[in-house]
């Protein structure tokens, strides 16, 4: 496996690669890799095949964070994300630094983003407003240096998915994207790079996240009728107030290809929430 820290480096590479006719997939990350990330690549390298060259990028990427968030205590381990990286026949990790990809010029601050206006706005665009432009802007760098014909995503962040689906259709990217499902613990957490904040005892309280989407699932279920969201909403939240170490940011139902909000709730209705349990904030979605 190659780590590949240059952007010049990585572009040689992808363009390499790209005049050769050869399949090229990327798995954007920021690190601290776990199951989720590791269903992504095995996704990838399903479809670029074992000829093809798979590329993970590592980048904490400063944009995507407000100066209140957690950028700086953002969990790393490259050496732990390089053994997993090997295991899983990755041919390239691109790990640029922030300087890298954020250069300064002629003395200025960077000063081009790309900007989603639409499906950014709602859910979790309303609670951190300027993170998606973030994401934006870090993909559209990353498939502008791999170069990739096809890059993975994961359901577990299904707004992001949707606004790079977006993204890619409205700046015409040659690349497709294939979004894979949610990977979770036994007990239904999500795999996610921030469990790691919580404490034993915040880790059992998180569990309500998808108890909660449970709860919506079987509401469903059981109605003759289609739902009011209000009143899905009002028992969701006081779920989530018998967990004392879990504060309600937002629960939302909605179509999961327009994110427009659902005005009533049946199968196939998307759900998606977010929880601050103590001092960190965990989401999630699922299809009804
Ligand atoms: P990160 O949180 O590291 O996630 C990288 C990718 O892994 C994302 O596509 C995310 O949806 C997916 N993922 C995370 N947890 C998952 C799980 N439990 N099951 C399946 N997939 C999971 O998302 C980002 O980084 C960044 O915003 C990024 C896209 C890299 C841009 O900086």
């Amino acid at each position: 496996m190659r780590i590949v820290k240059s952007i010049a480096e990585m572009r040689r590479l992808g363009l390499r690669w790209r005049r050769a006719g050869r399949r090229v997939g990327l798995v954007p990350t920021m690190g601290f890799l776990h199951r989720g990330h590791v269903s992504l690549m095995r996704r990838a390298r399903r479809i670029v095949g074992k000829d093809g060259d798979l590329v993970v990028s590592v980048f904490v990427n400063p944009t995507q964070f407000a100066p209140h968030e957690d950028l700086a205590s953002y969990p790393r381990d490259l050496a732990r994300d390089k053994r997993l990286c090997r295991n899983e026949g990755v041919d390239v990790m691109f790990v640029p630094a922030a300087a890298a990809m954020y250069p300064r010029r002629g003395g200025d601050e960077f000063s081009t983003f790309v900007i989603e206006e639409r499906l950014s706005a709602v859910m979790e665009g309303k609670t951190r407003p300027t993170h998606f432009r973030g994401v934006t802007t870090v993909v559209a760098k990353l498939f502008n240096i791999v170069l990739p014909e096809v890059a993975v995503f994961g359901a577990k962040d299904w707004q992001q998915a949707a606004i790079i689906r977006r993204m890619t259709r409205d700046l015409d990217f040659p690349t497709r994207i294939v979004v894979a499902p949610t990977v979770r613990e036994s007990d239904g957490l999500a795999f996610s790079s921030r469990n790691q904040y919580l404490s034993a005892d915040e880790r059992r309280q998180a569990t309500i996240l998808w108890q909660a989407i449970g709860r919506a699932r079987a509401a469903v279920r059981a109605a003759k009728r289609p739902l009011r969201p209000s009143a899905l909403k009002k028992g969701i939240a006081e779920l989530i107030g018998t967990r004392p170490a879990a504060r309600l940011d937002y629960v939302e139902f909605f179509d999961g290809a327009t994110l427009r909000p659902a005005s009533s709730v049946r199968a196939g209705t998307h759900i998606a929430l977010a929880v601050r349990v103590g001092r960190t904030r965990l989401i999630d979605n699922a299809r009804l």
